[in-house]
C-alpha cells in the first residue's frame, strides 16, 4: 500500500499522522464517533483532543464522502456559482472548494469521480440535462509576451512523460549541474535576482544560501503546490503539464543546499496533478535520473493537502505535515533554519522551481538582462474567464498591466470593464487608470499594488459589489487558520455585518474600524492584507454597497 501511494514518511519511518487520520476516515463506513478518536489517538501514540483538534481543522476531514465540489473561488463566485451550488445541492451531496484552479473556464464542478465539468456542463448538471447535449468545453490558452518563454515553455502541452519531456529539454540543466558544484548553482541564482513567485517575492538565492549554511540533518526541500489563491492556476498547470521541470528544480535546489529529502506539497482539490507529479517522480526515478548513489541519492514524494487555503503558507505547511493544524507559526526561526521537524528546509513555490533550470542554461547575467531594474526575468499571469481571451500569459517584467489587458482582449462579453483583482485575495484592486503600472515587485509595492502569484480576475461594469465584499468575507472566515483573533472573530463579524446590515450607512465606519483591527493586529498576510481590497471595494464603489 504504502509503495503504490508513496506518501510522505517521517523520518523514523511513520506516515504523517495527518495521512493516517484521513486513511482512518476514508475506511469508516459510518459517522465519526468518540470511539474513533480513542482508536486514532492510541494508533498515533497523540492525545485525543490533538487528534480531534486536527479533525475539526481541515475540509477534507469532514465527512465529504461522495459529494461534489462546487467552485466557489472568486471567478467562479462572478460566473455564477453560488446559484449552481444551491441548484446543485438540491440532488446532490456538494462541498464548497476555493478554488479548483480553472478560473480560465469559470464556473467548475469537480464531480465525485473527480470528473471536470466546466461551465455550460456544470450548469447542465444541475439542471439535470444529458452532459452529452453540451458545447466542448474551452481549452486552456497559454501564450508568451516575453522575448521567449521561460516559464511555460513546456505548460502549454503535456509533457508529463518523461521521454518527451527530455526531448524537450527537461533535466539538461540538472545533469550539467552535477558536473559543477553546489556552489556554482548558489551563486548563478544570487547573481540571476531571481525572486521567489509564491506571493512574498523573496530572493530564492538568499533562501538557498541561508539553508546551504545551516546547521542541522536531513534537510528538506518542499515545493508549494498549494495554490489556492482564486484567479491563479499557473501552478497547476505546471504540475499537470510539466512535472519535470518541477521535480528539476528540486533536484537543483537539493544539490546545492545539501538536501536529501523532497517534497511536493499540492492540494486535494488538483486531483490529475497529483496524479501527473506522482507518476512524473516514479518514471524519473526509475530512470536513475535521481534516487540513487550513482546519480544523487534523494527520495521525493507526494503529501496531498487537506482542504486548508492557508496551508500555502509556509509555516502552516509544516505544521500540516507533521500531522498538526495547518496553524500559521511565528517566524523567526524561518524555514531555512528550523523547518520541518526543525530541520533546515527550502519552501519554494512550483513556479520559482520552473524558472531555476532556465536561469542556469541561460546564466545569471543573461537572465538578469530581462526585466525591469528590480525585477528580473519573466512572469506567468493567469486571466479569467471574464477576459476575452483568456489562459495563461508569460510576461517580461516591465509590461504594463494595460499591455496585459490589452492582449487578452478586454472584456469577455464587450462590456467595459471597470477594474481588475490582481494577486488573488491578498492582493488589489485597480480601477483603469492604475494599469499603466509596470508588472515588477518593487514599482508595484511602491504604489501599494500586491502582484500575488500573478492571477487577474476581470471585473466588468454593472460587477455586484456587495456580493463581492460578502463573498470576500465568506472566504476570509471558512479559511482564517484561527490562531489570531483579529482575523478568525473579525472576518467572522465583518461577514456578518455585511450579509445582514450593510444597508444601513453607519456600519459602513464598523466595518472600516473591523479592518483596520485586523490590519494592524494580525499575524500573517492573510489577515494583514485580505482588508486592502474590501477597502478599494468600498473606496471606489461605495455607492453600489452602502444604499
Ligand atoms: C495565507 C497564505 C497563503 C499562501 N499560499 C501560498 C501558495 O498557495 N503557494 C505558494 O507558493 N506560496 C503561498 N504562500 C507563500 C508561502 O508562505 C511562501 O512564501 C512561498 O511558498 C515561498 O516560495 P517562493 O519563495 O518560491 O515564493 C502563502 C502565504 C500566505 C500568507
Ligand atoms: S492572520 Fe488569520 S490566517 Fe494568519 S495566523 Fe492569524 S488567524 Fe491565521
Amino acid at each position: 500500500m504504502k509503495t503504490l501511494r508513496r506518501y510522505w514518511e517521517t523520518h523514523n519511518g511513520e506516515t504523517s499522522p495527518l495521512l493516517q487520520i484521513h486513511d482512518y476516515l476514508r475506511s469508516k463506513k459510518t459517522a465519526l464517533e468518540t470511539s474513533d478518536i480513542k482508536a486514532l489517538a492510541e494508533q498515533l501514540k497523540l492525545p485525543e483532543a490533538t487528534v480531534r483538534g486536527v479533525i475539526s481543522y481541515y475540509a477534507d476531514l469532514q465527512d465529504n464522502r461522495g459529494s461534489m465540489r462546487v467552485c466557489q473561488g472568486t471567478s467562479c463566485m462572478l460566473a455564477g456559482a453560488g446559484k449552481l451550488y444551491d441548484n446543485l445541492q438540491k440532488s446532490s451531496k456538494c462541498q464548497v472548494a476555493y478554488c479548483l484552479g480553472y478560473c480560465d473556464r469559470s464556473p467548475v464542478v469537480l464531480d465525485s469521480q473527480e470528473r471536470l465539468l466546466f461551465n455550460k456542463q456544470a450548469q447542465a448538471l444541475a439542471e439535470e440535462q444529458q452532459l452529452e447535449a453540451t458545447a466542448e468545453p474551452p481549452q486552456l490558452s497559454v501564450r508568451c509576451l516575453a522575448p521567449e518563454p521561460m516559464v511555460i515553455r513546456r505548460a502549454g502541452n503535456d509533457y508529463s512523460q518523461l521521454e518527451k519531456a527530455r526531448a524537450a529539454g527537461a533535466y539538461s540543466a540538472w545533469f550539467k549541474a552535477l558536473e559543477g558544484s553546489p556552489e556554482d548553482i548558489l551563486s548563478t541564482l544570487e547573481c540571476s535576482g531571481e525572486r521567489g513567485r509564491g506571493g512574498a517575492g523573496f530572493p530564492t538565492g538568499q533562501k538557498w544560501r541561508s539553508c546551504a549554511e545551516a546547521r542541522g540533518e536531513p534537510r528538506y526541500v518542499i515545493a508549494n503546490g498549494d495554490e489556492g489563491d482564486p484567479g491563479s492556476f499557473i501552478d497547476r498547470v505546471l504540475m499537470e503539464n510539466d512535472p519535470h521541470g518541477i521535480i528539476e528544480g528540486m533536484l537543483l535546489c537539493a544539490y546545492a543546499v545539501g538536501a536529501s529529502q523532497g517534497l511536493i506539497f499540492i492540494r486535494s482539490e488538483y486531483p490529475q496533478a497529483i496524479m501527473r507529479m506522482r507518476e512524473a517522480i516514479t518514471q524519473a526515478r526509475a530512470a536513475g535520473i535521481f534516487g540513487s548513489e550513482d546519480t544523487f541519492p534523494i527520495e521525493i514524494s507526494i503529501f496531498p493537502g487537506m482542504g486548508s487555503y492557508v496551508c500555502g503558507e509556509e509555516t502552516a505547511m509544516l505544521n500540516a505535515i507533521e500531522g498538526l493544524r495547518g496553524e500559521v507559526q511565528i517566524r523567526p526561526p524561518y524555514p531555512t533554519q528550523e523547518g520541518l521537524y526543525g530541520q533546515p528546509t527550502v519552501v519554494n513555490n512550483v513556479e520559482t522551481l520552473v524558472n531555476i533550470a532556465p536561469i542556469l542554461e541561460k546564466g545569471a547575467e543573461a537572465y538578469a538582462a530581462l526585466g525591469t531594474e528590480y525585477s528580473f526575468g519573466t512572469k506567468a499571469m493567469c486571466l479569467n474567464h471574464g477576459f476575452a481571451r483568456p489562459g495563461i500569459v508569460e510576461v517580461e517584467f516591465g509590461t504594463t498591466l494595460k499591455e496585459l489587458i490589452a492582449e487578452a482582449g478586454g472584456s469577455a462579453h464587450g462590456q467595459p470593464l471597470e477594474a481588475v483583482i490582481l494577486g488573488g485575495p491578498m492582493g488589489s484592486l485597480l480601477l483603469p487608470e492604475q494599469w499603466d503600472v509596470p508588472i515588477c515587485y518593487r514599482t508595484m509595492a511602491e504604489r501599494g499594488i500586491h502582484l500575488g502569484h500573478g492571477g487577474l480576475v476581470a471585473l466588468p461594469e454593472g460587477t455586484d459589489y456587495r456580493a463581492l465584499l460578502e463573498h470576500w468575507l465568506k472566504f476570509m472566515k471558512d479559511e482564517s487558520c484561527g490562531k489570531c483573533v483579529p482575523c478568525r472573530l473579525g472576518s467572522e463579524k465583518a461577514w456578518h455585518l455585511v450579509r445582514h446590515q450593510i444597508h444601513q450607512p453607519e456600519y459602513r465606519t464598523q466595518l472600516e474600524q473591523l479592518f483596520g483591527v485586523m490590519e494592524q493586529g494580525s499575524l500573517c498576510a492573510f489577515g494583514q492584507y485580505m482588508p486592502e481590497p474590501m477597502r478599494q471595494m468600498i473606496e471606489y464603489f461605495g455607492n453600489r454597497i452602502f444604499q
